[in-house]
């Protein structure tokens, strides 16, 4: 039986995801930064109480795709600060408890990265290779059906040294050669750099993407009813990308990665995160390694496309479980800045669950910025709009869950210094009754729910490191289940999906106490063969069985 000192910070903490520009705007160019983070460090570590926080790209970028088209892997980009308020702000956050996990690029750089243009100078330079170039078919047309994520083909012709380049994703964020062993060699050193900074861990963009088939063979085109799980990705989705990413080489390279982050793990354990957006569940798990040898936790983004039903999402939670291999850690993820906000998925109700869920399930849980709030999503008109995508493929654009955070009532709720004219999103409509200042003050709030969830959670070994067990036949619109850890009081979790009231019999648990209720304060004895829960209302009880 595991104790509890065999658990890593990463395993018993919740990680708050930061998307830098859009957080807290310190100088008024309308644009988040580094020390507007660190101006809040207080409100995450002490009013909210998360344990670590993930800063999605702050390094030196064109800004093509807002961050994730790297020029310079070892800096900060003048727009968030220097690499000296960097350093302030893992000082301040340490000092504070928190960790920091940084967000890590590895499939594609910049088309400015100075490595991507030396490549494309000549065939003959020595950097050519560290990207992937290749001939054109003979009627001149690209090397494969390779699809870019963001639309369109992921072939660019260019025309100093008559071949394609491939690109993932935007036509300025070309894709890395890892095969090249001086790629390899250069991320590391990258990794390192941020490592000897004191840095806790990473976030690796599409992990999986990394390594192709080299024998760069088309894709298989999709039959039209077996589609993407959470979001369509439109003509992307057309196939079934079995050579264009995930090549099984992809595992030698994490394998390789890890023992560079157990390297630095001695005094101070590191972290890796992979967003892996794979929905075959052994697929996914096999990014934990044969051994628990590559990555520590794969993020789990089922939850984000789930229909929102007691039993799908159950489901969901019991095929985590048992696919898991032995030791390795869940996760789960309800939002971030690629996807529509929690809030405006679910509801008001709905978002008040998810927290519960959230907070409850065993594994690591990774909150969105806002979302403790309910920010929804904003319309931004076409004429304000920025992502890359939005602007290629109407309808896919991820501006409306990267708004500016609605901290007060103020003008630009609070986001920025006084006298600022404008940000680089639009604040959200609605900042006045939905922001952090008025939230605090309102006891029934959604951020005084997070509050409380997350303060239970941290004396709660239950909820940390306890146990999952899924309750069988308590109604088909809830989800229930317990947690426990020997020599802690055990928890029931029980969660009613529906617009209706419900009575449940819940007597093999014993005497229950209500500690939270996701609707209005009910700290309460309860009388368990008779549990009352009000519509879409999660409670959370210590049992005595
Ligand atoms: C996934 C990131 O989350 C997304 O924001 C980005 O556009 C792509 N990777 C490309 O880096």
């Amino acid at each position: 039986m595991s104790t509890s000192n065999e658990h890593f910070w990463w395993q018993r903490g919740v990680i708050y995801q930061i998307y830098p520009r859009s957080f807290m705007d310190s100088n008024g160019d309308g644009i988040g930064d580094l020390q507007g983070v660190i101006n809040r460090l207080d409100y995450l570590s002490i009013t909210l109480g998360v344990d670590a926080i993930w800063l999605s790209p702050f390094y030196p970028s064109p800004m093509a795709d807002f961050g994730y088209d790297v020029s310079d892997y070892t800096n900060v980009a003048p727009v968030f600060g220097d690499l000296e308020t960097f350093d302030q702000l893992v000082l301040h956050a340490h000092q504070r408890g928190l960790k920091i996990i940084i967000d890590f690029v590895p499939n594609h750089s910049s088309d400015q990265h100075p490595w991507f243009q030396n490549s494309r100078s000549s065939r003959h330079n020595p950097q050519r290779d560290w990207y992937v170039w290749a001939d054109p078919k003979p009627d001149g047309s690209p090397p494969n059906n390779w699809l870019s994520v963001f639309g369109g083909s992921a072939w660019e012709w260019d025309q100093t040294t008559n071949q394609y380049y491939l690109h993932s994703f935007l036509k300025e964020q070309p894709d890395l050669n890892w095969r090249n062993p001086q790629v390899k060699d250069a991320m590391f050193a990258a990794l390192r750099f941020w490592l000897d900074r004191d840095v806790d861990g990473f976030r690796i963009d599409v992990t999986h993407f990394i390594m192709k088939d080299p024998a760069l063979r088309d894709n298989p085109l999709k039959p039209t009813a077996d589609r993407t799980m959470h979001k369509s990705l439109g003509e992307y989705d057309s196939q079934i990308h079995i050579h264009d990413q995930g090549h099984p080489d992809v595992h030698r390279i994490y394998r390789e990665l890890r023992l560079l982050l157990d390297e630095y793990s001695l005094d101070q354990p590191r972290v890796s995160i992979g967003e892996i957006h794979i929905f075959d569940w052994d697929k996914w798990a096999s990014y934990y390694g044969s051994n628990l040898d590559e990555l520590h936790m794969p993020f789990n983004f089922q939850l984000l496309g789930v229909e929102w039903q007691a039993q799908k999402v159950r489901k969901i939670v019991d095929s985590l479980e048992a696919v898991l291999p032995p030791g390795a850690w869940p996760n789960y993820v309800l939002g971030n800045h690629d996807e529509t906000r929690l809030a405006s998925r679910l509801g008001p109700l709905g978002a008040r669950l998810a927290a519960m869920l959230l907070l409850t399930l065993r594994g690591t849980p990774t909150l969105y910025y806002g979302d403790e709030i309910g920010m929804t999503d904003v319309h931004i008109p076409p004429k304000k709009q920025q992502d890359p995508w939005g602007k290629r493929v109407p309808g896919l654009g991820r501006d409306g869950c990267r708004t500016p955070m609605q901290w007060d009532a103020s003008t630009l709720a609070g986001f920025t210094p006084p006298g600022t004219q404008r940000t680089w999103l639009p604040v959200a409509e609605n900042f006045q009754q939905v922001n952090v200042e008025i939230q605090l003050h309102q006891p029934g709030s959604l951020l005084n729910l997070y509050r409380k969830l997350l303060a239970y959670r941290k004396i709660a070994p239950a909820l940390q490191i306890g146990n999952y067990y899924p309750i069988d036949g308590v109604h088909e619109d809830c989800f229930a289940f317990r947690r426990y850890h020997p020599g802690h009081p055990p928890l029931i979790v029980v969660l009613n999906f529906s617009a209706q009231d419900l009575t449940l019999e819940l007597s093999e648990h014993g005497i229950g106490y209500i500690v939270i209720s996701t609707n209005l304060d009910r700290e309460e004895k309860v009388d368990l063969p008779g549990l009352h829960l009000r519509k879409m209302e999660g409670l959370m009880i210590e049992v005595d069985r």
